[in-house]
Parts: structure tokens; C-alpha cells; sequence
């Protein structure tokens, strides 16, 4: 009971505050946007968009099989076209793909109408995470700590620079990484 008093009134500050903007998630794989996104979609009484699942809905396809028959270039740009087809989204929380924001024009179109929150996950915490699925092409075959290291090394000023707040996740319960989130947003965004 106490929990769910908490929880609207979390719901109603953050109504109040932000209006109505999106939350935009992003991150490296395995960081848990997903089960986020979820989360806050009950928590805040927000709708819900997945850009992965809309490139799998207009091409008919799954993503291996998009990055397998058309190559990665190509993925990207239905990326980028799934992204702008969220910009009359309102109230809603984005969970991006995580080599969305590489591409400096997504993270333009995203931040017109989102707040951009990057949750983040130690190497070996997303290795643990991923490990038994097969859907990432960019991890078969380098499902390690060394290549995922080495491959947020390469994208983390992408993900800092696009960020508006950074929530970690290690060894926090989803509810308590939301809470986190919201209060940082809040204080991001003191009472407009
Ligand atoms: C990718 C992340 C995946 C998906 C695609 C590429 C990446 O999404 O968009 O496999 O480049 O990091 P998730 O971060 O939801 O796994």
C-alpha cells in the first residue's frame, strides 16, 4: 500500500513537471532498457515505443536477419527512420537500440521531444545479462567481456555527450533503478 502511495505520488509530481515529454532510453545492450522501460511505463502512466520492434514491424524481419541479408548500414538507416517516426509521440518512453545514438542526427530528433536517460552496466554485469541470446548480431561470436568492454570504450562519449542524466544499474532492482531515474529527471527539470 505504502509502495503504491509512493508510486502515484512519484506519477503526479513527475506529471506535473515534465509535462509532455518523452523519456528516451539508451545504452549499451544488456543495460536494461527493456525491463525499464516497462517499469516506468506502469510506474508513470506513460505509453511505450520500442525502436528495435518497429524496424522488425515495417521490414518484416528480425533484426539478425535485417543485419544477416542487408548489412548494418542498412539497419541503421531504418533506425534513424523508425526514430522520426516517433516525433509526435508524446508522453512516451523511447527505448532505443544501443548504436542509436552513434548517429548525431538520431540524437537530434530525439532530444526535440525526449529527455535522454543512459542507463549503464559494468562488462561483465551485461555479459551475464545477454549471454543466452542469439538476437544481437554485433555480440554472436563475441559474447566476452574483452569485446564488450572494448566496445563501450568506443561508444561512451557517444552515449555521455547525448545524455541528459545516467542512471547505473548494477545491482539494483529495477524498481529501485526507476525511482532513481525519476528523481534525477525531476532535478534535471526542477518544477517548470
Ligand atoms: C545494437 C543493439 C540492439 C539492436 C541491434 C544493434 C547495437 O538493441 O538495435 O542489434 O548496435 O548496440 P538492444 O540494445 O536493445 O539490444
Amino acid at each position: 500500500m505504502r509502495e503504491l502511495n509512493e508510486i502515484k505520488h512519484n506519477r503526479d509530481i513527475y506529471h506535473d513537471s515534465m509535462s509532455d515529454s518523452n523519456i528516451a532510453l539508451i545504452g549499451f545492450m544488456g543495460t536494461g532498457k527493456s525491463t525499464v522501460s516497462e517499469y516506468l511505463r506502469d510506474m508513470l502512466a506513460m505509453e511505450e515505443a520500442d525502436v528495435d520492434s518497429i524496424i522488425v514491424q515495417d521490414q518484416k524481419m528480425e533484426i539478425k536477419d535485417i543485419f544477416a541479408q542487408y548489412g548494418e548500414e542498412y539497419f541503421r538507416k531504418c533506425e534513424s527512420n523508425a526514430i522520426i517516426s516517433l516525433q509526435n509521440c508524446r508522453r512516451t518512453i523511447i527505448s532505443c537500440g544501443g548504436g542509436a545514438v552513434i548517429r548525431e542526427e538520431n540524437v537530434i530528433n530525439l532530444k526535440k521531444s525526449s529527455r535522454i536517460v543512459l542507463l549503464t552496466a559494468s562488462p561483465e554485469t551485461i555479459l551475464e545479462r545477454v549471454k543466452y541470446s542469439d538476437e544481437r548480431p554485433i555480440l554472436n561470436g563475441n559474447m566476452n567481456v574483452e569485446f564488450i568492454k572494448g566496445l563501450i570504450d568506443k561508444r561512451a562519449a557517444y552515449y555521455e555527450k547525448a545524455a541528459d542524466i545516467m542512471v547505473e544499474t548494477d545491482r539494483k532492482s529495477v524498481q529501485q533503478i526507476c525511482e532513481e531515474l525519476v528523481m534525477s529527471l525531476l532535478r534535471f527539470n526542477p518544477g517548470r
